[in-house]
Order: C-alpha cells, then structure tokens, then sequence
C-alpha cells in the first residue's frame, strides 16, 4: 500500500526521491506524487505509474536537496491526480503525505469547513494538512507542535512526513500503525516505508514507534518524542539486507526470482535451526517461550491471504506432531468477533510484510486479553515482530513480488520445525519418525532444486490454458491449503477465476461447474488420503473436466487418468506442502505472463496492506 520517501542532505532529493519510489512500486500504487523545497515549495502528482510521473516533470523546476514523494493505493477517493499526495494545506504552505486512514476525517472535515477551509480532494490526507496549518496559525506555534496537536485529534493509522515553507531544512514525520523508518547517513537522513529505499545509502536505521513523531533537521541529530511531548532516544539499528536482494538478478520478474531462490530460501529459514547431527531443532527466538507453549491449551494462528494458507498447513502439522490443539482465524474476523481468549492460550501470527493492519489489531486483542503472543514474520524489524512478545524470524530475505511464493515455502519451514520442536519436547513422537522426518526435511531444498527443471514443461501447460476463464484447484489433507494456495495465486496475477476446495467437498457444490471446458487442478500425491482422490478425478473425467494432477514421480494411476501430470519428488506427508506449491506457483507465473499481466504488480492488490 502507500509508499512514502523523504531525504534531506546535501545532494539533489529528486533522483533519490524517484528510485525510492521506483524500490516501493512493489507495494502496490495508483498514483504518485513528489514534492520539492527550497525557496519555494513545489508539489508534482499524477494519476499512474512512477514513470508517469517521471515524464510529468520533465522540464519542470525540481531542484531542491529537501524532499518528500509518496505512492498513493486508494482508500478514499478515486485514484486520480488529485486525490494523489502530497496535499496542500490552504495557504499552499505546508505539504503532506499519509500512508493510512483517518477514522474521523468527516468530524474534522466538516469542522475544518465551518471554520472556511475549502477542500480540493476527496481524500481523509487532506484533513491533516489543513488541520495542522489551522493549529499553526491559531495557536501560534512552529510546525512540529502543530503537527503534534493534530495527531492527538486524529483516530486512525498513519505514517505522515511533512514540509513546510517556512522551515526549509527540516521535515517531520510521524507514525502509527503504519510503517515508518528512518536512515540515518553522514549528514543527512532518509525516511521510507520500508528499508528498500534506503539500503544503498545507509544500513543505520531508526524504526519509528506508535505514536511517535521524529524531527529531522539539517545539520542536527535525529529528534524524537511522542504525540504526549515526551522525548525519547532514538534506537539505531543496522540492516543486514543487501541492494542485490531487491534487484531482480537478471530474472524477467521478481515474482520469477523468488521462486527460483526458494532452495536457498527454505534452506536459511533452517539454517541454525535444524541439527541433524545432533538429532535436534531449536528456535531461539522463542527458547523462553517453550514451557508456555507446551502446556498451551490452544494454539490460535492468525494471519491474512498467503500467511493464513501458511498457517492452516500449521495446524494440521502441530496437531499432528505435538498433539496442541490449534485454530486457524482470518486476522480480519478475529479482530472483531469477541473470541474466547485466556493467559493459557497462544497466539502465533503470521505475517511476511510484518506490517498487516488486521494482523496487529488480533496481536493487540490478543495481549488485551492475556494471551501470549508470537510472531513468525519475513521482515526485521517490523511493526509485528516488534508488537508480538517473541518470534520467529522466517529469514526469507526480502519479498518483492506481490504474489507471495518464497515467503509461504519460509513459514511453511518455520511451522515444521516449531511442530517437531514441540513434539520431541513432549515426546509425542517416536525418535525414529523425528529422525526420519529431520533427515527429510533436510532433504527439502534439493528437491525443490528438482522441481524447479520442471518449468519447460510447466510453461507448455500454462500455454494451453492460458485463456480460462475459471479454474478449480483441490486437494486433500495437507494438500487442502496446497490447493487453496495454488488458486489464491493464479487469481492474484492472472486475474482468472480460480478456487481451492477440499477435494471431497466437490460434490457440494463445485462440480456444477465442471465441463470441458473447466480445468481442475488436483495435487495427487501418493502418501496421504490418495484413493480418495483419484476417485474424485473419476467424476472430474466422467463430467469431461480438464485435469492437471501434481502427482508423486513414478506415479501411473493418476497418469492414466490425468491430462497433465506433473511429478515432484516423493517425501513426507507433512512436508508434501513445501515441495508441491513450487509447480502451482510456476504455472501461475506463466499464465500470467501469457495474459500480459503485471505479474510483480498485479492491479488493485498491494503487498503490504497497512489499512483494514
Ligand atoms: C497481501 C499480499 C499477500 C499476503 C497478505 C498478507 O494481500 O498481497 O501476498 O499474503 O497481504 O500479508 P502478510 O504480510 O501479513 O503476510
């Protein structure tokens, strides 16, 4: 969602500002917009693309080593070159840019109204900037108190930077439930939604706290306190990414590259974990948490869109290996819906982007209500992995493409070594099945190695079906989410209509819609409930569907059967998730490419949704 940059130093902020953006694209945008100080305060925007934007400016005064730039996805307000950011305040004075949502807007619009402020945009942004200047000149103060008045009024979420005219070396900014963070160079700063804008300049970084507001002045150390006046001191942290981790590394698509680095991805989010020679797993991140989660009534994973498919292959893997019982709630529903929750409870969350609104709302209800609270997200340093009492860290280095591929395989991982963990300390299982299932998992990387020469023909595949118009993926047991996940992908990109069902549940519903011209996809594999599922392909045959079956190589029942079968490596029931998403995720990938679509940015969608 939103992106926001800002610098201030000694170079020329446009070309920083831009490629800023141009890092951020991946969070899902409709419009852009820039904004430039020095004697004079100059705002650029345009409905579209970075590029749009880039074009727009050209021959335009955008000089100025103190700036502002934002990528708006709409909530209020069509995404038009009004509604973009940065907004005026009325006397074109003072500029912002906001990432969230004012709860209260239409209160304080229609107040602002009363008092003759004429509004210009559709958006809730444009009550902040007008509100702040009516602090500024009603109670005579400099721009950073008026800012801090205004966000006490304000119910809702924000990461906001501003500029004002008069005060040319210094931009504000602010959070809450929004990201924000804030690099720190040699005389001179950075501010981002994320670290991507800022790694190759600095790898010292602030990350701003709710309700936090950071001063940041040229020729001056970082200022911080917090909207009730309290100065804090900044914590400054150093990054471990690197610039070639969110460069596409010769791939056509980052989507592409994400999928193809999952060897080594599932490997790190193991790496130090996983000790075959020792015959155990450990995860440090939640050594004191270990005794809690043992004797935890219930384990209750919440998350949203791929992290929740994550978190359903999760419970079928805790219940069996450790024997806790664990529910799977959508963030969304568990926010609102007054859940029975206890202090003997876990909560895991699950999230990539660490930064999912609905996420931490259910993390903040859960600690509400006593309940001990754990994290497994990609990003460091993010607002859940900092929310939650302790985490897992997934270690898939950073994820680009909206779709998510690499970061599923990582939790799926995580989840894995956490049931195993629990199980041998609970001794649920024998030490011969452990052993048999580290050595398996160990064996992961490799053949999802395997899998990835499979893409020819995958792409031949994806080239005959290309032009569907619905699709129906199923699957059984720890194939179920396979095939919800597989769907959620193709519909993400390709913008075909596709569903994931348990396979039984077909004749409830979905075989209505099976004729020749409708592709089933099955994930078939032989271990798990298999018979049951080649019977369903039976009746998919009978009624003349299409099939496509991700079966386990030597397979010759489904083959028979199938129209396309395409082997994987035959491992462990509870590990099939890893190793049979890799298929789904390419066929996806190629049907989208086929169909022109913007596979990295797929329209409407955003990686990191930061509003409910
Ligand atoms: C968005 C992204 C998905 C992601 C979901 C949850 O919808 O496009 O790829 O699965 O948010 O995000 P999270 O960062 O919490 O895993």
């Amino acid at each position: 969602m939103c992106g926001i940059v800002a610098y201030i130093g000694p170079r020329e902020a446009y070309p920083i500002l831009i490629k800023g953006l141009h890092r951020l694209e991946y969070r899902g945008y409709d419009s852009a917009g820039i904004c430039l100080l020095n004697d004079d305060i100059r705002v650029f925007k345009c409905k579209g693309k970075v590029s749009d934007l880039e074009a727009f400016v050209e021959g335009k005064n955008i000089s100025g080593n103190i700036g502002m730039a934002h990528t708006r996805w709409a909530t209020h307000g069509e995404p038009n070159t009004i509604n973009a950011h940065p907004h005026f305040s009325q006397n074109r004075t003072i500029a912002l840019i906001h990432n969230g949502i004012i709860e209260n807007y239409a209160v304080l619009r229609s107040e602002l109204k009363n008092r003759g402020y004429q509004f210009t945009s559709d958006t809730d942004t444009e009550v902040l900037v007008h509100l702040i200047e009516d602090i500024m000149i009603s109670e005579q103060v400099a721009v950073e108190e008026a800012v801090r008045v205004a966000l006490n009024q304000v119910i809702g979420a924000y990461a906001i930077v501003i500029l004002a005219k008069e005060f040319p070396d210094k931009i504000i900014a602010a959070r809450k439930g929004s990201p924000m963070v804030i690099g720190i160079g040699k005389g001179e700063f950075f501010v981002a939604s994320d670290a991507t804008p800022l790694i190759e300049y600095t790898n010292n970084v602030v990350y701003l706290n709710d309700e936090e507001i950071a001063i940041i002045e040229r020729g001056k150390e970082l200022k911080i306190k917090t909207i009730k006046n309290q100065s804090h001191s900044p914590y400054i942290q150093k990054l471990s990414m690197s610039l070639n981790e969110i460069e596409k590394g010769g791939f056509e698509h980052f989507m592409l590259k994400e999928i193809y680095e999952q060897p080594r991805s599932i490997f790190d989010s193991m790496r130090g974990r996983l000790h075959i020679d020792q015959g155990i797993v450990t995860l440090g991140g939640i050594r004191d948490y270990e005794q809690k989660i043992l004797n935890a009534k219930r384990i209750i994973i919440v998350a949203c869109g791929t992290s929740w498919h994550a978190g359903l292959v999760g419970e079928y893997l805790i219940e069996d290996l450790a024997r806790i019982p664990v529910e799977v709630e959508y963030s969304s529903e568990f926010r609102y819906r007054n859940p029975i929750l206890n202090e003997d409870d876990v909560v895991i969350a699950i999230s990539q982007s660490g930064e999912t609104a609905d996420t931490l709302a259910a993390i903040d209800l859960a600690k509400t209500k006593g309940a001990t609270v754990l994290g497994i997200c990609n990003v460091v340093g993010s607002s859940i992995a900092r929310a939650t009492h302790a985490g897992v860290y997934t270690h898939a280095g950073p994820e680009i493409g909206v779709a998510s591929t690499k970061a599923f395989t990582a939790q799926v991982a995580v989840l894995t070594l956490l049931g195993l963990l629990l199980a041998q300390k609970k001794g649920t299982l024998p030490n011969s099945e452990f052993h048999k299932l580290l050595l398996e998992l160990d064996s992961i990387p490799a053949k999802v190695e395997q899998i990835l020469l499979l893409n020819e023909k995958i792409r031949d595949i994806a080239t005959i079906y290309k032009d569907v118009k619905n699709s129906l993926y199923l699957g059984r047991g720890y194939n179920f989410p396979v095939a919800l996940e597989g769907a959620l992908k193709l519909k993400e990109i390709s913008y075909v209509h596709a569903e994931g069902y348990p396979a039984a549940e077909m004749k409830h519903g979905p075989i209505a819609l099976i004729d020749e011209h409708m592709p089933v996809v099955f994930i078939a594999t032989r271990r798990g409930i298999y018979e049951k599922v080649i019977s369903n392909i039976e009746e998919v045959k009978a009624r003349k569907g299409k099939i496509i079956a991700i079966v386990t190589e030597g397979d010759e029942s489904v083959k028979n059967l199938a129209d396309h079968c395409i082997e994987i490596p035959d491992t462990e029931e509870m590990l099939i998730p890893l190793l049979a998403t890799i298929p789904l995720q390419l066929l996806s990938y190629h049907i989208a490419v086929m169909r022109n679509c913007n596979v990295d940015q797929p329209r409407n969608l955003a990686k990191s949704v930061t509003v409910e």
